[in-house]
């Protein structure tokens, strides 16, 4: 596969093309309405970038410090559920992609490869695990110890999942009910021989997390309705102790989107949050992640913040880093680069960003990504300006 798209969108018109539709609406859409899925690309594409000129510099460095490391870009991979299924092994391509280009790769609970297999296919890089607290915390232990082992840098937990939000693409195609695959299902999939053959080819998926748990169902779609029933909603913050107790690495909370969580995040001693509403996933009508991101940074003081959702284009990871964000985790993004063209499509979907964010420094008359990060919210066009946009 020699995917040659020219930016994200068109990697997601190919993985509509390549994937059946229960598998691309799945990954497109968000819950009831899709208001705060469509309020996160919105929100980016209203802010405007300061154009500099006459810099005398050429923007050359494009390395960003986030999570106690300096990586080569400033965004990395984040946690998508069920990959392997938009591509076979599409975890392990993830990973090869991400680290060929030097940045971190998170695997999410709900992946089809497991921390073992994404290290036995030889991706030595950085990588990271997206953990659900369960009820049964022995299992959470479990989930904490597999990450130990496979020598996981960093832990996201994710908090915005109290229950799952309401998808109404996903109720309308079957897929959370599907307990095996039906007659209309099986239709799908035939309809995208290409992608059936790759699925053929990888073998029975499941949930990597609980590979050989048999109490957790025959199949990938019984395993992981078994799992989603199983995150505890009524996870506190005392239960964030009970985890910095038992996790030594690194420990980000993923789905802070209130500044007076983001103070309890920062009492509760974690290392970062990720300013987060999975994607517009969960509650529609919550705000946009990049227009949460302002209020958070100040009310975190010094807590170190990312940010996700609606990242599509280089000018939207400069704009977050110019609010504030230390590094950018890609989701949709990537994902699409998955289906439209495995290892080679998120290869792709990472040098577009890139190239993106470079030409974006260039025509800002910036020198680095930490040229901006110092200018912060000067690079952007304030809202009270003429220049800015007008809704
Ligand atoms: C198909 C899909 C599956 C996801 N699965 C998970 C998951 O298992 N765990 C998690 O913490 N977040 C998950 N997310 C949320 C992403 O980590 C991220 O917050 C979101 O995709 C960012 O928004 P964007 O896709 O618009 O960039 C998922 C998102 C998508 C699109």
């Amino acid at each position: 596969m020699s995917p040659t798209f020219a930016n994200v969108e068109d990697a997601r018109r190919i993985a509509r093309r390549r994937l059946p539709t229960i598998f691309f609406d799945y990954i497109d859409g968000g819950s009831s309405a899709e208001t705060t899925l469509r309020a996160n690309t919105g929100d980016f594409s209203r802010l405007r970038l300061h154009q500099r000129v006459l810099a005398g510099l050429e923007p050359r460095d494009l390395s960003s410090q986030f999570l106690g490391q300096r990586h080569p870009l400033p965004f990395m991979l984040g946690p998508v559920g069920f990959l392997g299924l938009f591509a076979g092994g599409g975890e392990i391509l993830a990973a090869r992609a991400a680290h060929a280009a030097g940045i971190p790769s998170c695997l999410s609970n709900f992946s089809i490869a497991s921390l073992d297999d994404v290290r036995r296919a030889g991706c030595a890089g950085p990588l990271h695990f997206q953990l659900y607290v369960l009820k049964d915390r022995g299992l959470a232990e479990a989930f904490l110890a597999a990450a130990e082992h496979a020598g996981v840098e960093t832990l996201h937990l994710t908090v915005d999942t109290a229950v799952t939000g309401i998808r109404e693409r996903d109720a309308r195609n079957g897929f959370r009910a599907a307990t095996r695959i039906g007659p209309r299902m099986g239709l799908g999939f035939a309809l995208r021989p290409a992608w059936a053959l790759d699925m053929l080819r990888a073998g029975k998926p499941g949930v990597g997390a609980v590979r050989g748990r048999t109490e957790f169902g025959a199949n990938i779609l019984a395993q992981a309705g078994t799992l989603s029933r199983l995150i505890d909603p009524a996870l506190s913050w005392a239960d964030v102790d009970w985890l910095r107790e038992r996790w030594t690495g690194r420990l980000t909370i993923k789905g802070i989107l209130h500044p007076q969580d983001a103070r309890l995040a920062k009492r509760a001693g974690v290392d970062a949050i990720v300013v987060s509403n999975h994607g517009g996933r969960q509650l529609d009508g919550a705000p946009s992640t990049i227009g949460a991101l302002p209020g958070i940074v100040e009310a975190g003081e010094g807590l170190e913040v990312l940010l996700d959702g609606g990242v599509r284009r280089g000018t939207d990871i400069v704009k977050a880093l110019a609010l504030g964000a230390s590094g950018v985790l890609l989701g949709r993004a990537y994902a699409w680069g998955i289906a439209a063209g495995g290892e080679a499509g998120a290869a792709r979907v990472i040098a577009l960003l890139k190239e993106e964010i470079h030409v974006t420094l260039a025509l800002m008359g910036l020198s680095s990504i930490d040229a901006l990060k110092r200018l912060g919210r000067d690079a952007l066009v304030p809202a009270d300006d003429p220049a800015f946009a007008p809704r």
